[in-house]
């Protein structure tokens, strides 16, 4: 059969936050797929990035007084790190804060809008008059109108289920500044999805789709399809849209597309031909591997922008269920919101890629990670039977063969079974029944154990006159679990180098299956993977834990406003005299003051107080100052401190001592 050309990419993470187990299930599905096409001896490339834009980054990187570019290159570090110490084996890693992402984007939509597909019409929306910005409906917080419980987002309720819109919500505020929003309105872009109704039916028809996935996309048509709003006003973080001066891609436009410039950026460095698997006559596959709650931004906005602007269409979505840790949903304060990282700091990552496999099925259904199973399933499997075929017989043909494997293959029928066998695997690997595969190599492990158990060769080798066999037996061991480990490459990667090591060959390749290593010498064994032990799983979920203990600990104490006396002791609170007041160039809420605290030390603090005061008249006004505040870098300089004001969300006041105290003067 021709070698295949393979495109394949996995949903882009968000760069502002840590990459968790959930996440790994599909980077370890698709890396195992990968793997296997590869094995085959197709050419596959697997591109992923950050998904970088929107407003969440932009406000996450202003409370840390960075930048967004620098928040998105110090997650995409980390990110990165994660998966390749999970073996995540990417062709291109990039962003969608990117020239190539850029590029294609405003490539694809100044296309869409020639072709009359995009329109743009005022819509009414919720805006922060404090931070000066449209609201997405999960910065405004307030009473559920249904239910009554307070704290609840702006468009659903997580006590009642209720769904509602912003302007429903009883007492609603803006999670960024706390100020009440107001509506506002503003002239947005649209993506004329409708006008892809027919298409669309055709094409989720045409065998692109999971059936379960299928039947939902049926239930969207029968809703009907609606115009996509594909513009955010600024400030955003993003790109700005050709032919516009303030508006910007919504986040959701340019992700996908993201999938393109990080391959864009394979090709260019690796001399492939971006058409030939893009391009609107590629005769290339191309597979996305997504959660099933971004099913609709993949199976329909996707195709309709492909089409619309004379792309490609994937040739198949590969979605997969959510990952639920002992039965229920992860949980913080269960310690199973586990981060990449703290699983990595205590277990192999093979163990997770194993299990996963062992779990992963073409279904959209959840899978789930329990911890007991886990670590049964994996000490079973992998160190039980594949690892003990190679420690039962290794050390006979080392010290006694002279390293060498016997001169032929003693059970030829047990042998042809294991070749033949490979076919099936290849089958369930191929249709992403992984778990089928997982059992049909256990299977033959168990096989191949059942051999030595009958043969005995610690007994035999008792025996005077027994040497030929043993080796015969032993040398034949240890091809079978060759063909194993082969079997397992595309899960167990790192076990199949060491592998490959102790079996003093290049590599194992899988349609090398079919003859076995004949008078071949071999290295010395070294376990190639030991036992999962309880303690190590009870760290994992300890450290999980106390991430957010302490933060647990502040939302109770919250709660009942108590603090201890100690607590307040710790604030150094100090009369302050403010000897210079100044605006500061590109922040419209702050004010930039100099504050003398006596025994001639200055500060500087930039304080959110512009709309309320004039620089000038606080020009050599007394205030309170918390002095030994962690000093914290703003994108405008270093905030040495906080002044003190009283406020109620509207007017705001800064605090002044009475008549006689001097700046310095400590407050108790
Ligand atoms: O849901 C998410 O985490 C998104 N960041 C996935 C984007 S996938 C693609 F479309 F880019
Ligand atoms: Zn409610």
């Amino acid at each position: 059969m021709s070698k295949r050309r393979i495109l394949v990419t996995s949903a882009l993470p968000y760069a502002n936050g840590e990459i968790h187990l959930g996440h790994l299930l599909e980077y370890i599905q698709t890396d195992i797929w990968v793997r296997f096409q590869k094995m085959m001896g197709n050419e596959c490339h697997y591109v992923c990035a950050d998904d970088a834009h929107g407003t969440p980054i932009m406000l996450k990187a202003d409370e840390m007084g960075i930048t967004p570019e620098e928040l998105i290159g110090a997650v995409s570090e980390r990110h990165q790190a994660d998966f390749a110490d999970f073996s995540i084996n990417f062709s291109q890693y990039h962003s969608t804060h990117s020239d190539e992402n850029r590029e294609i984007s405003s490539e694809i939509y100044n296309r869409l809008n020639k072709a009359g597909y995009i329109k743009t019409r005022t819509i009414s929306q919720a805006f922060d008059p404090e931070k000066q910005m449209f609201l997405p409906d999960r910065f405004i917080k307030g009473t559920c109108p249904k239910c009554s419980a307070d704290d609840q987002y702006g468009d659903n309720c997580e006590a009642c289920g209720a769904t509602y819109s912003t302007t429903e919500l009883i007492n609603a505020k803006s999670v960024v500044s706390g100020a009440t929003p107001i509506e506002k309105d503003s002239e947005h872009y649209f993506f004329d999805l409708p006008q892809f109704e027919q298409a669309l039916k055709d094409w989720t028809n045409a065998g692109h789709l999971q059936d379960e996935v299928s039947n939902k996309l049926a239930e969207w048509f029968e809703q009907g399809l609606k115009q996509w709003d594909i513009s955010r006003d600024k400030p955003y973080f993003g790109f700005q849209i050709p032919g516009t001066e303030d508006k910007y891609f919504y986040v959701w436009l340019d992700a996908p597309i993201g999938y393109f410039a990080s391959f864009k950026k394979f090709c260019d460095g690796n001399n492939v031909n971006f058409d030939d698997f893009c391009g609107k006559n590629s005769d290339a596959e191309m597979y996305h591997f997504i959660g099933k709650d971004i099913i609709y931004f993949h199976a329909l906005f996707w195709p309709a922008m492909l089409m619309g602007s004379d792309f490609r269409t994937p040739t198949a979505i590969f979605a997969h269920g959510f990952l639920t840790v002992n039965g229920k949903k992860m949980s913080k304060s269960r310690g199973t919101f586990i981060q990449a990282r703290t699983y990595l700091d205590n277990l192999n990552p093979e163990y997770l890629r194993y299990y996963y496999a062992y779990k992963l099925t073409a279904k959209i259904d959840d899978i789930d990670l329990n911890l007991e199973d886990f670590k049964q399933r994996v000490n079973s499997d992998l160190v039980g039977k594949v690892v003990n075929i190679a420690s039962r017989c290794a050390s006979f043909i080392y010290k006694k063969y002279d390293k060498t494997l016997s001169a032929s293959v003693i059970e030829r029928d047990l042998y042809n079974e294991f070749v033949t066998t490979g076919d099936q695997i290849a089958m369930h690997y191929e249709a992403r029944n992984f778990n089928q595969a997982m059992r049909l190599i256990m299977s033959l492990a168990d096989k191949a154990n059942q051999y030595i158990d009958e043969k005995k060769p610690w007994q035999m080798s008792k025996v005077p006159g027994s040497e030929q066999e043993v080796h015969e037996v032993t040398s034949f061991a240890i091809n079978l679990f060759r063909v194993l480990m082969t079997y397992l490459k595309p899960v167990l990667p790192e076990m199949a180098k060491q592998a490959e090591l102790f079996l003093n060959i290049d590599e194992l390749v899988w349609s090398e299956v079919r003859s076995p290593l004949i008078n071949h010498q071999i290295n010395k064994f070294k376990p190639l993977m030991t036992r999962i032990e309880d303690e190590q799983i009870a760290k994992v979920v300890e450290s999980s834990k106390q991430s957010v203990g302490t933060e647990k600990e502040i939302s109770k104490k919250e709660e009942n406003n108590m603090i201890q006396i100690d607590d307040f002791a710790k604030i150094d609170l100090r009369v302050a005299k403010i000897v210079k007041a100044q605006s500061v160039e590109g922040a419209d809420k702050l004010l930039q003051l100099t504050l003398d605290i006596g025994e001639d030390s200055t500060r500087n603090v930039f304080a959110g107080i512009k709309a309320h005061y004039n620089p000038e008249d606080l020009e050599g006004r007394l205030t309170v100052m918390v002095a030994n505040l962690e000093p914290r870098k703003m994108r405008f300089g270093l905030s040495e401190g906080m002044v003190l004001a009283a406020g109620d969300g509207e007017s705001l006041h800064i605090l002044s001592p009475d008549s006689g105290a001097k700046p310095g003067m400590k407050i108790s």
